[in-house]
């Protein structure tokens, strides 16, 4: 049928060189001239086809036409309103008139009461005691009449008022619409064999591409949109993180490994060896192998130490210390336990060993801000870690057995509480988050522990965001730490600000299955 059409407007165009409106067209298959809406698009897709080509040009004129309303038609079938009323009644004089109730039933409700109104203002009907008769023997039921013409040729002659006030009575509603005058195009044709799309060797050693016409380039065309990889709104949020340390001079540490054992998770954190975290609900352990390689055996004596019997000015836990619970090997829970390895690295020297691998590298750049060197070996040093946790928990919308943990410890002579609360004012607010306040907590590694909350003005509450504190003595003296030497660390996850950054608010549409590929692919970066 498309091809027809084209074809019906090039034949057309052949005869008579133009075509000036294309309302005069009869559509194959049709047997009244095209005037519909419709009839004007179908055309319009075969003019575009064409003039695409160049081989028509044309120009669109809009028009604006009527049509009736379903009632518009009963008005046409039926006679209006009024006309309706007047036929019922009888003639003055000659029948007994009828009551209001009985014009009803006769009627209709509608129409009685619209079509009496307008049947008295027309001089048609009135009263005779308590009833109604007609007053006119004949009457000219214009509406119809005027409704009419409009159904045959979309308007009326007798003029734009008397249409507005059918479109305020909804017999009639407006239509936009369009039509066409054609012209031949510079490549006009009466064939409408389609364009050749590609050069192909056929057409080159049988010669046909010397009689084939050629699809024009549309240079303007926005072509595919390619595909490639792309970051995962984690990935960004990571990178922005990462940057804010970089940039306040902490060095990333290595946490590559996912297993670790009771001992560096747990122990030498001081974390007690019966403390719930450690319970399998809470703690992932490995089956196979079970147990961890033993650590240095004077650190691992300290470690136990303290934990059993107390020591470096602490009474210790008092409870019997097991070497199965410690070598056990778990997914590590929080980052911490690397932590704990770089700070174990970092008291090397202080413990009178050579250094193996390059701590040095680490606290490159961490000058001391607060504290006068003291001749010993200690370096302060500034480090922070992003990756990935595991803890046994319950799934929910905002759970998942995993998380990434961002994680930062600065160690120095002399820190204070105060620099720690002042630290984490300027971390936060460099992710954008002015609002702060610190909530006293316990940990077990840390003596004081600082819970960290932030306003969160879309929420219009104070959310947690962090943890914090000053690692106890018990973990870092047996490391050989000296006493005036602190450190302090805090964690956060980095699924919490990235879900607020994104506006997600179930973790399943940021991690696994669920994730869609289209909406990583256009999630914008964000800056904090
Ligand atoms: N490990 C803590 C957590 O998992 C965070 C923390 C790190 C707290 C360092 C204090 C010091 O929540």
């Amino acid at each position: 049928m498309a091809e027809a059409l084209q074809k019906l407007i090039l034949d057309t165009l052949d005869a008579h060189s133009e075509i000036k409106d294309t309302r005069f067209l009869v559509i194959p298959g049709q047997s009244t001239p095209a005037t519909s809406n419709e009839d004007q698009i179908s055309i319009l897709g075969a003019l575009n086809s064409l003039s695409s080509r160049d081989m028509i040009a044309y120009e669109t004129h809009e028009v604006s036409s009527h049509v009736l309303t379903a009632e518009g038609d009963l008005i046409v079938k039926d006679g209006s309103h009024e006309a309706r009323v007047w036929s019922v009644l009888p003639a003055k004089g000659q029948g007994a008139p009828l009551t209001p109730v009985q014009l009803k039933k006769q009627v209709g409700d509608e129409t009685a009461k619209v079509g009496q109104g307008r049947a008295f203002k027309n001089g048609w009907i009135g009263k005779e005691g308590d009833g109604l008769v007609k007053l006119t023997a004949d009457i000219k039921d214009v509406t119809k009449i005027d409704l009419e013409e409009i159904a045959s040729t979309g308007t009326l002659k007798s003029g734009e008022k008397v249409l507005a006030d059918l479109r305020k009575r909804k017999l009639i509603t407006q239509k936009k619409g369009q039509w066409f005058t054609v012209r031949k195009g510079k490549d006009f044709s009466t064939s409408t064999a389609k364009p050749e799309t590609d050069l192909t060797v056929d057409m080159l050693t049988s010669g046909s591409w010397k009689n084939s016409t050629f699809k024009k380039y549309n240079f303007e065309a926005a072509g595919i949109p390619t595909s490639g990889g792309a970051l995962h709104p984690l990935l960004k949020v990571r990178e922005e993180i990462r940057n804010i340390f970089l940039e306040m001079g902490f060095a990333e540490m290595p946490t590559s490994s996912f297993v670790e054992s009771g001992f560096w998770c747990f122990d030498a954190l001081f974390v007690p060896q019966q403390h719930p975290a450690r319970d399998l609900q809470d703690t992932f352990y490995i089956s196979d192998p079970k147990h961890a390689l033993p650590p240095e055996p004077e650190y691992y004596k300290r470690v136990s130490e303290v934990h059993e019997h107390g020591g470096f000015d602490s009474m210790g836990y008092r409870a019997p210390w097991s070497d199965e619970e410690s070598n056990k090997l778990l997914l590590r829970t929080h980052t911490t336990a690397s932590s704990a390895h770089m700070l174990y690295k970092l008291a090397a020297k202080l413990r009178g060993e050579k250094v193996e691998g390059d701590i040095e590298e680490f606290t490159h750049g961490a000058e001391s801000t607060t504290a006068p060197a003291k001749g010993d070996d200690f370096k302060p040093a500034k480090l922070f870690s992003i990756d990935r946790v595991f803890r046994n928990e319950t799934m929910d919308a905002t759970h998942l057995a995993e998380f990434h943990q961002v994680e930062g410890v600065v160690a120095d002579r002399g820190l204070t509480l105060a620099a720690l609360i002042g630290f984490m004012r300027v971390f936060f607010s460099k992710m954008g988050i002015e609002r702060v306040r610190f909530k006293p907590a316990y940990n077990p590694y840390t003596e004081p522990s600082l819970e960290i909350f932030a306003f969160h003005p879309m929420l219009d509450r104070w959310v947690e965001v962090g943890n914090s504190g000053m690692f106890r003595p018990e973990m870092l003296e047996p490391m050989g730490f000296p006493k005036d030497v602190r450190v302090y660390g805090w964690g956060l996850s980095l699924e919490r600000p990235t879900m607020i950054r994104y506006g997600i608010n179930n973790i399943r549409t940021l991690v696994g299955h669920k994730v869609s590929i289209e909406g990583i692919e256009n999630s914008p970066a964000v800056m904090f």
